[in-house]
């Protein structure tokens, strides 16, 4: 039956056709296990008629809406591919919104055609058109289908050719309706240090939006990633699971509107809030891609999805590998010269890490960048701090043989910098208006080319001069507060434009960095967690979590960030930030992400020194696994008074298993009960050695002990976690 699909798809590739009015054209957009089904009714609009599990026979994809008799009252139904607002007896959120030339504030959608392809990355990719049928208005809908991996990208493109501006107020990226009838959103909101808190909701009535206006900074206060369970609430291990993110640097929405019948509604996009745009004939708007998966095997194989899919397609170098690094941020702050520096980059050495980092702090001579008050935006080195200069650190980095690589905030300024001085014009601000500052700066006018040119030329500049450079972390500590930009203003282009001229302007600058310079790593950070969409993560190789580095935070933090991302992507590093936690299990919980230190590493005792460098060895021989490996939450610390989770290699031969004490109570349940492993070959026989030990702890662990793959599924192991071992680390290896 599949043969006829492709059949059928080979037919619209090569005859891209449309109906005429009233006959029925059924659109199946699958993967392996997930379809969602796009029908016309009889006035030629297009409705969503199916979302779930995909169906062997593609034929009986016509017949799945015949089921649901959902009974209509004043509205004709809610389920339309892409609700208008304006017309098509619609009462329910629109996910577009218009005001064409002559005035008129009505839309209608028709279907006009569709195809489907398969792209050159190897998805399959659906595009219908959708057309007014009295204005030259046309919407085209894209889904982007992952088959194996279960993920679908989403997005529109919406273009006219009437005689003049159309005014779109909301141009959402996907509109998806979903008859399950039980929903429980998990969100996440967040602030500085306090990234990525989840918060469950059941969605019973009404309007729930997940949002951010921030501009730039713009995960601070609201993450875009959501988890939907769709039948009641979903387990790591069961239930049906929707869970994804609107992939845009910029300001999101995502609406969950329940209706009447219990049917959820999907409005997810730019966020429309002060940006209206103004959009010329000829000129196709593209949104932003949404992405989702859905599991029908609980949120574990939700997330390795998502995580696999991001690794594989989106983030850059997502196949590749990454640097162990020692940053100065937590060792030194503003607080540095050369000699202090250099004396860092015997300690990286030490360790055994691959880079120095060094963090803010610098550059700027006429107004020192001495503290976080000024200096932002004169990217020539300090005189006084690094008489040297760049080049000199890099030398002395590589003569102690570690690689160099360096702090930026290309994107801001701070009202005390000769920057500012020279051009007030490139700062985002009211002229009007008292300032209002964020970490005592401002933001730059990226929509302004000019302005794009300059930041592009920081980061060219540091590689024209240290071409060993290895290693950038780019930083974007404030929001835009009182958007407003000369350049627009001279340009006549409204000022409503701003925040997605902005998103678009520092993707060009991105395009250019890459296009030069295609595979240095660079973190994406923003004072902390700020920043981690997927949309960013094609340029960057990494992002920084969260400045709040306490290990037992960390512990919760990057378990919820691990339902979106895989673990190559997250920066991780052992710092002073709560040194009532051990040296070890600190250096545990970073060694679950991508290791790096951001200590005074002279300063350790020589035993510590000893444990850290056995131990950045030993995460040498198993990072591959964190990095590639699939993921396995085992324990939650939400439900447990630990947290245990693991990564498994492709082949099943090799894991490692992480558990962490998260409650340090007298009466704390850690070690009663066994954990049930996963991910392993049940007819296979491993070898559990625990790891990352100081030199004469004893273990409980026997490594003599074998068990079957089937064993440690079903009835589990006992990492034995308790206040005396309030983190163990164990490596799996099978055995012939
Ligand atoms: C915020 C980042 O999250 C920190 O890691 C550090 O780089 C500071 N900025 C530097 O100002």
């Amino acid at each position: 039956m599949k043969s006829i699909n492709l059949l059928t798809n080979i037919l619209f590739i090569l005859l891209p056709f449309s109906f005429s009015f009233g006959q029925n054209v059924t659109i199946p957009i699958e993967t392996e296990n997930v379809a969602t089904v796009l029908k016309t009714n009889e006035n030629n609009r297009l409705k969503i008629i199916y979302f779930g599990k995909s169906l062997s026979n593609v034929n009986e994809y016509a017949r799945t809406g015949e089921v649901f008799h959902f009974r209509t009252g004043g509205a004709n139904s809610n389920n339309n591919a892409y609700a208008v607002a304006g017309i098509d007896n619609n009462f329910i959120e629109p996910a577009i919104s218009a005001v064409h030339v002559d005035g008129n504030n009505s839309l209608d959608l028709l279907y006009e055609s569709h195809t489907t392809s398969q792209t050159a990355d190897g998805a399959i990719l659906t595009t219908v058109t959708l057309k007014d049928p009295i204005y030259p208005f046309f919407v085209d809908l894209f889904y982007k289908a992952w088959k194996n991996k279960d993920v679908i990208e989403q997005w529109s493109v919406i273009r006219h050719t009437e005689k003049g501006d159309v005014v779109l107020n909301k141009y959402a990226s996907a509109n998806l309706y979903l008859n399950n009838k039980d929903y429980y959103l998990t969100s996440y909101n967040g602030d500085w240090a306090k990234e990525m808190q989840p918060v469950e909701t059941h969605l019973r009535q009404g309007m729930h939006t997940i949002e951010s206006r921030l501009g730039t900074r713009e995960h601070l206060l609201t993450s875009p990633n959501f988890m939907l369970s769709l039948d009641g609430k979903a387990s790591e291990t069961s239930g049906t699971v929707m869970m994804g993110q609107l992939a845009w640097n910029g300001n999101f929405a995502l609406q969950f509107e329940t209706d009447v019948f219990k049917n959820l509604h999907i409005v997810a996009g730019i966020n429309p809030y002060q940006s209206a745009y103004q959009l010329k004939p000829n000129t196709p708007f593209e949104t932003p891609h949404f992405v989702y998966t859905v599991s029908f095997e609980g949120k574990g194989k939700g997330s390795r999805n998502l995580q696999s899919w991001l690794r594989d397609h989106t983030l850059l170098d997502g196949q590749g590998d990454r640097l162990t690094l020692l940053n100065n941020w937590e060792a030194t702050y503003f607080d540095f010269d050369q000699d202090k520096l250099v004396g860092l980059f015997g300690g990286a050495k030490e360790l055994g890490v691959d880079m120095f980092l060094l963090d803010d702090g610098w550059f700027a001579n006429k107004y020192p960048r001495n503290d976080d008050r000024a200096g932002l935006g004169d990217w020539e080195v300090n005189r006084k701090k690094l008489p040297d200069g760049i080049p000199f650190l890099v030398r002395e980095a590589e003569k102690a043989g570690v690689k160099f690589g360096i702090w930026i905030e290309p994107e801001m300024v701070n009202p005390k910098s000769e920057l500012y001085e020279k051009h007030p014009d490139w700062v985002i601000r009211q002229e009007k208006r008292p300032e209002i500052y964020f970490r005592h700066q401002l933001v730059l006018d990226l929509t302004n080319p000019e302005v794009q040119d300059y930041v592009f030329g920081i980061v060219d500049n540091l590689f024209t001069e240290n071409p060993a450079l290895a290693f950038v972390k780019w930083d974007c500590n404030a929001p835009v507060f009182n958007g407003h930009s000369k350049y627009l203003e001279d340009e006549n282009i409204p000022q409503s434009h701003l925040y997605v001229a902005y998103s678009k302007g520092l993707q060009n600058v991105l395009e250019r960095v890459r296009a030069k310079y295609p595979t240095v790593p660079i973190m994406l950070c923003s004072g902390g967690g700020g920043r981690s969409d997927y949309n960013l993560l094609k340029y960057f190789t990494e992002f920084w979590l969260s400045d709040n580095t306490d290990p037992l935070e960390r512990v919760f933090m990057q378990w919820n960030y691990s339902y979106y991302y895989p673990a190559i992507t997250m920066c991780s590093h052992v710092t002073d930030w709560s040194k009532d936690k051990s040296l070890k299990y600190r250096i545990d919980v970073a060694s679950m992400g991508k290791l790096g230190f951001d200590i005074r590493a002279n300063e350790l005792s020589e035993r510590d020194m000893k444990f850290a460098q056995q131990t950045v060895r030993t995460y040498n021989d198993y990072k591959d696994i964190v990095w590639h490996g699939e993921m396995y939450r085992l324990a939650s610390p939400y439900e447990n008074d630990m947290a245990s989770l693991m990564y498994v290699n492709g082949q099943k031969t090799e894991a490692v298993m992480f558990n962490y004490l998260t409650n340090w109570r007298y009466l704390a349940e850690a070690s009663l009960r066994p954990i049930k492993l996963q991910g392993l070959d049940k007819d296979k026989r491993y070898r559990l050695t625990e790891i990352n030990l100081y030199d004469g702890t004893k273990t409980p662990v026997d490594p003599q002990k074998v068990y079957s793959g089937e064993f440690l599924m079903n009835v589990g192991f006992n990492p034995l976690v308790s206040r005396n071992r309030t983190s163990v680390v164990i490596k799996i290896e099978s055995v012939e």
